[in-house]
């Protein structure tokens, strides 16, 4: 009986550690998952990037380390920029896969990485304190970047297929930085 109750223990604290994961965030979600007190990595990918792809066990182990970790606060998302043009536009998304934090609304870049310690000393070593911050018009949190985002999902017709051709030419030229 003790160790079916240890046992039951123990399924339970499997369960609880491996709940959290990386979060899938869309244009549609992501105002209301990024909170002004929020810190957060996320990473811009598209399915087609060989890159991206090889990054993506490392990126899961990253955010599993971190869950464990002091910086346990910290949120780890994803973006797929095919189907959310709009944030992979309000980031200026121009490399796959990019890694950006993003703490007080101050977003920063990582420098291109295929190491899960990379990302992981990024936050709990606060690396991202060397970094300098997207600041004034390309800040994603800046109010014309709020507006483009707002235009893409409730525009009129016409701004939106002048928005989807930015977004075709987007994504060759995404294409073309993806190794
Ligand atoms: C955001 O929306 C997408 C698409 O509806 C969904 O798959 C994802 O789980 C949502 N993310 C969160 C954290 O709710």
């Amino acid at each position: 009986m003790k160790y079916l109750i240890l046992l039951f223990a123990v399924i339970l604290a499997c369960l609880a550690c491996c709940k959290a994961a990386v979060v899938q965030i869309t244009d549609e979600n992501f105002t209301d998952l990024i909170g002004k007190d929020d810190e957060w990595l996320i990473d811009f990918y598209a399915d087609w990037c060989g890159y991206c792809k090889r990054l993506e066990p490392k990126y899961h182990a990253a955010e599993r380390m971190l869950s464990k970790s002091s910086h346990s606060h910290v949120k780890v998302g994803a973006v797929n920029v095919e189907t959310n043009p709009g944030l992979a536009a309000r980031f200026f998304v121009s490399r796959l896969p990019t890694i950006v934090h993003i703490k007080d609304h101050q977003v920063r870049s990582l420098k291109p990485t295929q190491r899960e310690n990379d990302i992981i000393s990024f936050v709990t070593m606060e690396e991202w304190r060397d970094v300098e911050p997207k600041s004034g018009l390309i800040s994603p949190f800046s109010l014309l970047q709020r507006k483009d985002g707002w235009i893409y999902r409730q525009g009129g017709e016409k701004v939106i297929s002048l928005f989807t051709m930015d977004t075709h030419w987007r994504a060759y030229w995404i294409l073309d930085l993806c190794h």
